[in-house]
Parts: structure tokens; C-alpha cells; sequence
């Protein structure tokens, strides 16, 4: 999956953010509604980007990340975090990949295939499994253009964290997402192609100037072929 990565140096730290005023959800659950997660350096660049990023807090449920855990744990365990890659776009981390799922797992991948991607859209095949550790991060990058195409959809299990969109050539353009734990976060097009994206790392976890505690956290990723 390293192939998939590549690493951009960016030493950005952005300034005061706008709220983003996009969809109000009115549901009852007690997660943040999407305008309470997204922020970025100007309300025209939330509003440029839309449905090109989206963060649906509470996407799954308890059970259902327990689910994936169960399935998930058992492979990860037997691996070893890496963090001595200096060149790597992610430290701290374990990683597998996953085809064949359990009968609620592929439910829960199935609910995020038909709401990230457009039907019909050609999957890469395997589910990547992301596990980073509480010291690990994902510097900035863009996923491989070649590997995949215009739409990634991520589950986060375990932990909070923040995830940075910096524009490629104009460092002071930035969105930070607040992926909640059993959060799904979508990006597609602009914001897959003219963004690196990154995950703060457990110090630089500042959100809207809340700090966001970052633990052991795993990720659960599709994507869709290139054309
Ligand atoms: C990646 C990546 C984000 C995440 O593996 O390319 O950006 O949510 N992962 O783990
Ligand atoms: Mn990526």
C-alpha cells in the first residue's frame, strides 16, 4: 500500500479557521452534525469543496465496530508497528488488506460503497486496514493517481482524530476534518486530486482550538479504480 503514497513535504500551520455551514442533519443521535466538523481557512473554500468532502459522525454503530474489531484484531496483532521508515508518508503503523468480510462487516462496507461511490464504479477489490498507533501519523500526501481513482472513503475506529487538507500550490487554502470516532469521511475529486490529506499526530491534534486526544487508531478505506 506504501505505493499508493506520496509523500509531500509541507511545513503549513494554518490560521484562524471558518465553521463550515453546509447540511444541518436533524437527527437525534448525540454525534456532531457535519457542520460541527468541518472547518477551513474560508467559508468560500468549504463552500467551493461541498460534497467533495463529506464527514458522517456516527456512521456506525458500537456493535458495528465491534464487529469489525473481532475480525480485525486477530491479523493486526500478529504484526509490528513500523516507525523507522523516515521516508515513509505514514510512521507508526500496521497495515493488512482485507477481501472476504463476515456477513455484518460486508454490510457495514456495503452501506459506505453505495453512499461514497457513484454506481457502477469499479472498486480496488481489497479493503485497506489502516492501524495507526498512538504515537503514529500519516503525513501530508496525495493517494497514487495511478492506483486509485477519484472517490476514498475511510471508517474510523477506536480514537478521534484530525484529518488536514492543505491545497497543492497554496498552502494558506487548508480544511481540518474532526473524524469522530465510527465516523465515515468521504473525498472526492478536488479534494482527493488538489489536496494532500494527512492525520495530525497526537500533539498537533488541535481541532477549532479544542485539543482532540488521539489514541491507537484504525482505519477501514475504500477506493474506486482510476478510469
Ligand atoms: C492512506 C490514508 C487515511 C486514514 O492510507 O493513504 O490517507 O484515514 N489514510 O487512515
Ligand atoms: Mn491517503
Amino acid at each position: 500500500m506504501k505505493l499508493l503514497l506520496v509523500a509531500l513535504k509541507q511545513t503549513h500551520r494554518p490560521g484562524a479557521p471558518f465553521r463550515c455551514c453546509s447540511t444541518l442533519r436533524s437527527s437525534g443521535s448525540p454525534s456532531p452534525s457535519q457542520d460541527e466538523v468541518i472547518v477551513g481557512s474560508s467559508p468560500e473554500l468549504v463552500r467551493a469543496l461541498g460534497s467533495q468532502v463529506e464527514v458522517r459522525p456516527g456512521f456506525i454503530t458500537e456493535e458495528e465496530e465491534a464487529a469489525l474489531l473481532q475480525e480485525l484484531e486477530p491479523g493486526l496483532k500478529k504484526k509490528r508497528y513500523e516507525f523507522d521508515h523516515w521516508d515513509d508518508a505514514i510512521h507508526g503503523y500496521r497495515e493488512t488488506e482485507r477481501v472476504r468480510w463476515g456477513p455484518v462487516c460486508e454490510g457495514i462496507l456495503n452501506r459506505v460503497r453505495s453512499l461514497a461511490f457513484p454506481q457502477g464504479s469499479p472498486l480496488l477489490g481489497p479493503v485497506h486496514v489502516l492501524d495507526l498507533d498512538k504515537a503514529g501519523y500519516i503525513k501530508p500526501h496525495i493517494d497514487s493517481v495511478k492506483f486509485c481513482g477519484s472517490t476514498i472513503a475511510g471508517l474510523s475506529l477506536l480514537s478521534d482524530s484530525i484529518m488536514r487538507l492543505v491545497k497543492d500550490n497554496s498552502p494558506k487554502e487548508w480544511l481540518d476534518l474532526l473524524l469522530t470516532r465510527r465516523s465515515l469521511y468521504i473525498l472526492r475529486d478536488q479534494a482527493r486530486y488538489n489536496f494532500s490529506h494527512e492525520i495530525l499526530k497526537d500533539e498537533e491534534s488541535v481541532f477549532n482550538g479544542q485539543r482532540v486526544p488521539r489514541q491507537r487508531r484504525i482505519s477501514v478505506i475504500c477506493r474506486n479504480l482510476p478510469d
